[in-house]
């Protein structure tokens, strides 16, 4: 496999969109699928398919060690300690709930803090927002500053001794910063705060390693890794697992049920409750395989060349305005053209088979900061080339000439 020419690798690029071949640039929302991914899918429904961890039966036997080689593929690319602090959810969004939740209801009191920034997705707001509501806790905002960056020493000043957690983006889905995780968990580690990391934009473009980054907690949607839809992980350290009540109740998730108490199995499968994806489970391993036969920092390279030649284009069109200038960026281009509506120019670039995405793309916060109530984004992912950059850029001209702006 080579990335020069790994658009053939996914199918969904053989067909043309309105009469144009399809420049997808969409993949922060959800990524395409590689053939291998999607044949793991069907192949399991055609031959293998049962529930896992249940029936004692030959297929159910093979569908729970399946299952279960995802979780330890899961482990060793996470470079986790334990397959046990593994736990497969229904996306990021799942997994922030999870951790808000169970560690909310073990842990937060009326009165503590949670410290959180301007730039996060709702995913990793209004779950903090329901603890809010709760219990009584308060959630602070490290703000952004001009660049779209949050600095790490309006972190630090808000951290103080009612701190109880800190939830913060890896890559922010609007201005592509990259947070620099590794001295936030430093300065939490001095005061003994947890730090959960929404990994969702984080995991599909870096090279993630739980015992480099140090965090405790990690949040991954599995559809944005070119992995299945339906799917996401939530890596934990195990002392946390052990220690926080379960999230939902259920089938497989108890030791003994009985009339007057109810006692849980063992992490993981304390926070799995009821039936599992199973497929996506399984073909997700392929996703894996898929990014670690191209190599993470290849594709980290081939997006960060993109991403920059896209920038540097961009630039030169002097209708568009960038969305922040971090100087860390992840493959995310936010814009906004004078006197056109985002969702407009959504619209008109669908036209020429160019697929973007328009709105607050679910960062309201960091929109109201901004002043504008919807932005345009191009996000990249592995498939995507130069010439793809090139054909949204004429485009946006045409755009502008629909507009005459
Ligand atoms: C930064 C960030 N966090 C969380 C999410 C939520 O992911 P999901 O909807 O897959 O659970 C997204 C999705 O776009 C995101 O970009």
């Amino acid at each position: 496999m080579n990335i020069k020419n790994i658009k053939s690798e996914f199918p969904i690029f053989k067909q043309k969109i309105n009469g144009k071949p399809l420049v997808y640039l969409d993949s922060a929302n959800s990524s395409q699928k590689p053939q291998t991914v999607i044949n793991s899918m069907s192949s399991f429904y055609e031959t293998e398919f049962s529930n896992v961890g249940r029936s004692v039966h030959s297929l159910a036997v093979k569908a729970t060690n399946r299952f279960e080689d995802s979780r330890d593929k899961v482990k060793d690319y996470l470079n986790a300690n334990e397959r046990e602090e593994i736990i497969f959810t229904k996306g990021a969004t799942e997994s922030i709930n999870l951790i808000a939740s169970s560690f909310g209801e073990k842990f937060i009191k009326e009165g503590d803090e949670i410290l959180t920034t301007e730039l996060e997705h709702h995913s990793n707001y209004v779950p903090w927002h329901f603890l809010r509501q709760k219990k009584g806790a308060i959630i602070k905002f490290a703000p952004v500053n001009e660049n779209g960056e949050v600095e790490i020493d309006e972190i630090k000043k808000l951290i103080n001794s009612k701190t109880k957690i800190i939830a913060i983006t890896h890559i922010s889905n609007v201005t592509g910063t990259i947070m620099p995780i590794k001295n936030i968990v430093d300065l939490a580690k001095e005061k003994n705060i947890p730090v959960l990391v929404d990994g969702t934009q984080g995991a599909p473009h870096l090279e993630i390693d739980m015992q480099d980054l140090g965090c405790d907690f990690y949040a991954i949607s599995c559809h944005k890794m070119y992995g299945p839809n339906g799917l996401g992980i939530l890596y934990a350290k195990k002392k946390w697992l052990d220690e926080l009540p379960p999230y939902q109740g259920g089938g497989g998730m108890i030791s003994e049920v009985l009339k007057e108490k109810v006692t849980f199995a063992e992490t993981p499968t304390k926070f799995e409750a009821g039936t599992m994806q199973t497929a996506e489970v399984v073909a997700f391993s392929e996703a894996i395989k898929f990014i670690q036969e191209l190599g993470i920092k290849n594709i980290q390279n081939h997006e960060n060349e993109i991403m920059e030649y896209g920038i540097e284009k961009l630039k030169k069109n002097n209708s568009v305005n960038i969305i922040g200038d971090p100087k860390d960026r992840g493959s995310v281009i936010c814009f906004t053209m004078k006197g056109i509506h985002p969702h407009d120019i959504a619209t008109i670039l669908d036209e020429d088979g160019v697929a973007i995405r328009a709105g607050h793309h679910c960062c309201q916060i960091l929109h109201d900061k901004l002043g504008m109530p919807a932005t345009a984004r191009a996000s990249l992912g592995v498939y995507n080339s130069k010439e793809d950059i090139d054909i949204l850029s004429d485009a946006i001209n045409n755009c502008k000439k629909i507009f005459k702006v």
